[in-house]
C-alpha cells in the first residue's frame, strides 16, 4: 500500500552535503535493532550522522514493534511528544522530520498519517533501502511506502564503515531470514513481516566477513524463524542454517556464533550436527515453546506437542550436555484452564529453562485467536504470569549459582562501571565482571567465579588473557 507517487520520477536527488543528524528509536526485537543500524547506515550516504537522542536531530525514526498489546498506542503517544518537539524546533527555524518504520508502520500504513499529521514518512520493513529517496519525496507532503518491493532490500541497504561497526561493539546481529509462514494463531508476524524469505548465503557471508574484519568476534544470526533458513548457497544448492553456521565459523576472527529465534519444528540434522561439531556455536538456545499443554499448543497451531518439544531438548542435550535453553511463554491464551497452565509450569521445570520471557496473551487484530469468545480475564492472566515469572527467576538464579567456583570462558566486550573493571559474557550470555587490563577486550579468557548477585557473575582471571577459544579457532582455520 502506498500513497506516494507511483514511481521515483518526482523525487529529488538526496542531498549529500551538510551534517544532518538522525535519531533512530528501536522498539521490540533484535531484528529491529539490526534494521535500525542498517537504516542509519543507509542514511549515512545522504549526509546523516547518527545521534543518541531526539533533541537536536533533524530526522527522528521510530522503528516500531506490533507484537503485543498497545504497541500502536505507544507509538501514537510518542508521536504526540515528537510533535511538540517538532513544533518548537520550527519556531526556532529548524525543520525536524519524523518517520515511522517497522511493524506498526506496516500494519497501520496510511492510518498513521491520518491520525498524526506531524508524520512525514511511513515506511514498511522491506523498504528501508529506499529511505533517502522517500525522504526526498516527503518534501512535497507525507509519504507512505509499505509495499513489498521486488528488489532485494539487503543488496541496496547502506553498509556500515569499519569504524561504525567498531562503535557498535564486538557482538553483532546479522539478519539472514525474514518473515514467517507458521501462522501461530496468536501472532501478527506472518501478516506484518510477510512470508519466509532467506537471504542468499553469499551476501550473508560477505557481511559476516566485513564484520569480522572490523573487529566483531561474536555474531548472532537472526530471523523471525531463523532455523527455517533455506537460502541459496554459492554452490547453487539450498543451504540450511547448519551449513551456514559451518561456513561462518570458518571466518577468521569469529569465535562465537548464536542464532535466534528458532521454531522447535525446524530443527534439522545439520543444525544438530553444527552443535556437535562446531566449537564456536554456543551451547545455548532460545527456543520458544509458548505453552506446556498439548491442548493449547494445538489451539495455537504450533505444530508440535509437548513430547516433541522435549525430544528436541533431549536430542540437543545428548550432543551437548551443557546445553542451556531459554524460551518465550504465553499465559492466558483463550481457553487456557488452570490445568493447562500447570502443564506449562511443569514443562518449565522439566526442561528446565535457565530463563525466559513470559507474556500475558494479548489479542492481536486480524489473528484467529483474537476472534475466540473464551478469552481469559486479565486478573487470571496476571496471577498466572506472576507465578510463571517467579519460577523463571528462581531457575535463572539456580542456573547462575551453578557457576559458583567454576572456571568459565568469557568473551570480553567492554569496560565495567568500576575503574579497572572489564565485563564480558559467558557462553550462556551471563554478564561476567573481572578486574583486568583493557587489552582483554575482544578476547576470550577463563574466569573463576567467586561472587554472584543480581548484576551477574564476578570473578578473577585464571590466565590473563588466555584467549583459548580464539587460539583454538585460529589454529583450526590456519
Ligand atoms: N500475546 C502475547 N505474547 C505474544 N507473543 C507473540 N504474539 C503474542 C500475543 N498475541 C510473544 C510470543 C513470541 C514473542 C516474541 O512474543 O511468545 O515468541
Ligand atoms: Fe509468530 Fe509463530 Fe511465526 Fe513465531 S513461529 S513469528 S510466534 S507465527
Amino acid at each position: 500500500m502506498s500513497s506516494a507517487p507511483a514511481d521515483g520520477a518526482a523525487a529529488t536527488q538526496p542531498a549529500t552535503s551538510g551534517a544532518r543528524k538522525v535519531y533512530v528509536k528501536s522498539y521490540g526485537c533484535q531484528m529491529n535493532v539490526y534494521d535500525s543500524h542498517r537504516m542509519a547506515d543507509t542514511l549515512a550516504s545522504s549526509g546523516y550522522t547518527e545521534t543518541s537522542s531526539p533533541e537536536g536531530a533533524d530526522l527522528v525514526i521510530l522503528n516500531t514493534c506490533h507484537i503485543r498489546e498497545r504497541a500502536a498506542e505507544k507509538v501514537y503517544s510518542e508521536l504526540g511528544r515528537l510533535r511538540e518537539m517538532k513544533d518548537s524546533a520550527a519556531l526556532e527555524g529548524r525543520q525536524v522530520r519524523i518517520a515511522v518504520a517497522g511493524c506498526v508502520a506496516q500494519a497501520e500504513g496510511k492510518e498513521i498519517i491520518r491520525r498524526e499529521k506531524t508524520v512525514d514518512l511511513v515506511v514498511g520493513s522491506q523498504n528501508y533501502h529506499r529511505l533517502p529517496e522517500l525522504l526526498a519525496r516527503a518534501h512535497n507532503g507525507p509519504v507512505v511506502d509499505t509495499e513489498f518491493p521486488v528488489e532485494d532490500k539487503f543488496e541496496h541497504l547502506g553498509k556500515p564503515s569499519a569504524s561504525k561497526i567498531r562503535t557498535r561493539g564486538i557482538s553483532a546481529f546479522l539478519t539472514i531470514q525474514e518473515g514467517c509462514d507458521k501462522f501461530c494463531t496468536f501472532c501478527v508476524v506472518p501478516y506484518t513481516r510477510g512470508v519466509e524469505v532467506s537471504r542468499p548465503a553469499a551476501s550473508i557471508i560477505a557481511e559476516a566477513e566485513r564484520l569480522a574484519d572490523a573487529g566483531v568476534r561474536e555474531i548472532t544470526l537472526i530471523g523471525q524463524n531463523v532455523n527455517a533458513y533455506h537460502g541459496q548457497g554459492p554452490d547453487g544448492r539450498t543451504w540450511t542454517l547448519g551449513k551456514l553456521l559451518e561456513r561462518i565459523a570458518g571466518i577468521r576472527g569469529i569465535v562465537r556464533l548464536r542464532y535466534s529465534t528458532s521454531h522447535p519444528r525446524d530443527m534439522d540434522d545439520s543444525l544438530y550436527a553444527a552443535h556437535r561439531d562446531i566449537p564456536a556455536v554456543m551451547p545455548q538456545l532460545h527456543l520458544p515453546v509458548q505453552s506446556g499443554s498439548d491442548r493449547i499448543l494445538a489451539a495455537m497451531n504450533r505444530g508440535h506437542t509437548r513430547a516433541e518439544f522435549m525430544h528436541v531438548v533431549e536430542r540437543l542435550r545428548a550432543i551437548r550436555p551443557d546445553m542451556a535453553f531459554t524460551s518465550d511463554i504465553i499465559v492466558g491464551f483463550p481457553g487456557e484452564t488452570d490445568e493447562d497452565f500447570e502443564d506449562t509450569m511443569r514443562l518449565v521445570r522439566d526442561v528446565p529453562f535457565t530463563s525466559g520471557y513470559a507474556f500475558n496473551y494479548s489479542t492481536r487484530p486480524g489473528t484467529p485467536a483474537a476472534e475466540r469468545e473464551d478469552q481469559i480475564p486479565e486478573n487470571v492472566k496476571t496471577a498466572r504470569l506472576h507465578r510463571l515469572q517467579a519460577l523463571l527467576e528462581q531457575q535463572r538464579h539456580s542456573f547462575n549459582m551453578r557457576s559458583m567456583g567454576a572456571c568459565v570462558p568469557v568473551l570480553f566486550d567492554k569496560a565495567g562501571r568500576l575503574p579497572g573493571q572489564m565485563v564480558g559474557r559467558s557462553m550462556f550470555l551471563q554478564p561476567v565482571h573481572v578486574m583486568a587490563d583493557a587489552a582483554i577486550i575482544s578476547t576470550v579468557a577463563d574466569v573463576e567465579i567467586n561472587e554472584i548477585n543480581s548484576n551477574g557473575l564476578f570473578g578473577t582471571l585464571v590466565h590473563a588473557p588466555r584467549a583459548h577459544e580464539a587460539a583454538a579457532m585460529e589454529l583450526q582455520k590456519a
